[in-house]
């Protein structure tokens, strides 16, 4: 039976992005899915009602696309939407897959509860930085999003600009710039800081990234650390010792007093972001400096720090933003939509769903299945808590 694919309308406050465009529903179409796009789906990121029409997508209400799609696909599933996202769960239904971001290393209640409903789950942020995964990958797509619009927030609250110029009125130096963590994030900001003509150094505790950094045109900053053991899995860096990060911080300081902007992009999965930058440090840094924290939303890299809000502290201003990608819905939603149909290519053969459970990318990103929490590294963590996992 031909599969189809059904996608509701986003509904966690200020989330502007829709999980399948017009034109991935037309990849899809000709894969032989058939596609129900709730109304008003897409209208946020730029794409109307007509535009699915015209790609032969049949627009229904929300609780049609529930009870006539046996695949779900959202930019947020419940665990990234817990207060909105709930009111889905009733309209799920057992066997029904589910496609989204749902942050389930730490939502673990909405793990349980998606196991209970009888639906499998698809967490886009476990699928593995494996080269066979890249086209699916939306948290690097994602972040590139992020990075690049991060120092576009940094760029419109510096009271200086970001370039040299040389005027007849004066030279003015370009802004100094410092990203803190180098990754998918962290290398865009460095790319866009860099097109806006500022200095740009860059600090990571991968030393393999250097080189990365360096063809960008921007600075590796060396710090007098053993980073020896700071790649984990996949890629992702390893949390380290307090030790470790005090000595880092100490070191920081003296880089941080010399630039007008910093951007933090530090990540370690599933866990608390690491603090880069204390009150003090940004108390050392001049008046109208900026400081844009993208990791905000994991508790953030600088102490300052509030998710969401802009916070200024002895004349620096922190900005602490937690949904980046959805200030530019229209290209966040398209890159999110081609991840999302190269994953469904992998779950769906000649439009039925078939699942190859000793697929690494399947094995890795399917959370429950079958009325169990099954992602291997989740198990552990929700038999941690026992039964006071389940909500009363
Ligand atoms: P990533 O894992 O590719 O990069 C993080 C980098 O930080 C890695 O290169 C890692 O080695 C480095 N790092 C970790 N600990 C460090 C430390 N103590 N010192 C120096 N470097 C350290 O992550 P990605 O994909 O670039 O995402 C970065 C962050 O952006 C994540 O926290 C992610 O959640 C966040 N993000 C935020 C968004 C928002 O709207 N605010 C949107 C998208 C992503």
């Amino acid at each position: 039976m031909t599969a189809t694919v059904g996608v509701p309308r986003e509904t966690f406050p200020g989330e502007r992005r829709v999980a399948l465009t017009p034109r991935a529903c037309e990849a899809l179409t000709k894969a032989k899915l058939e596609i129900v796009v709730e109304y008003s789906a897409g209208l946020e990121a730029g794409f109307t009602d007509e535009e699915y029409a015209r790609r032969g997508v049949r627009l229904a209400s929300r609780s049609e696309v529930f009870s006539s799609a046996g695949i779900i696909v959202q930019a947020r599933a419940p665990g990234a939407n817990p207060d909105h996202g709930r009111s889905d769960l009733a309209l799920l239904r057992p066997g029904q897959i589910l496609i989204g971001f749902g942050d389930p290393l730490t939502s673990l209640h909405e793990n349980l509860e998606l196991a209970e409903a009888g639906v499998s789950f698809f967490a886009m942020e476990l699928v593995p930085r494996i080269t066979r995964a890249q086209a699916m990958d939306a948290l690097s797509s994602m972040a590139s999003i992020a990075g690049y619009e991060a120092v576009l927030l940094a760029a419109s609250a510096l009271p200086k600009i970001f370039p040299m110029m040389m005027t007849a009125a004066g030279t003015i130096t370009p802004a100094k710039v410092l990203i803190l963590g180098a990754g998918v994030a962290g290398l865009q900001a460095i790319a866009t800081a860099r097109r806006l003509g500022a200095v740009v150094s860059a600090y990571d505790l991968r030393s393999a990234v250097k080189e990365q950094i360096e063809s960008l045109g921007a600075k590796f900053v060396v710090l007098d650390l053993d980073t020896q053991g700071g790649e984990g899995q996949g890629g992702y860096a390893k949390a380290m010792d307090e030790a470790f990060y005090k000595r880092q911080r100490e070191l920081l300081t003296v880089v941080l007093k010399e630039q007008d902007v910093v951007i933090t992009t530090a990540a370690v999965p599933g866990r608390k972001a690491p603090i880069l930058v204390t009150a003090e440090m940004a108390e050392a840094m001049a008046p109208g400096s900026v400081i844009v924290d993208i990791a905000a939303e994991r508790g953030g890299n600088c102490e300052l720090t509030r998710a969401g809000e802009t916070v200024v502290h002895h004349g620096v201003t922190i900005i602490g933003p937690t949904n980046l990608p959805s200030s530019k819905p229209y290209h966040s939603s398209q890159m999110y939509a081609t991840n999302v149909v190269n994953l469904l290519k992998l779950i769906v053969k000649d439009g039925a769903v078939s699942l190859n459970m000793e697929d690494e990318i399947i094995h890795e990103s399917l959370v429950t299945y079958q009325g169990k929490v099954v992602q291997p590294r989740i198990v552990p963590l929700m038999e941690a808590l026992g039964p006071r996992v389940a909500r009363s």
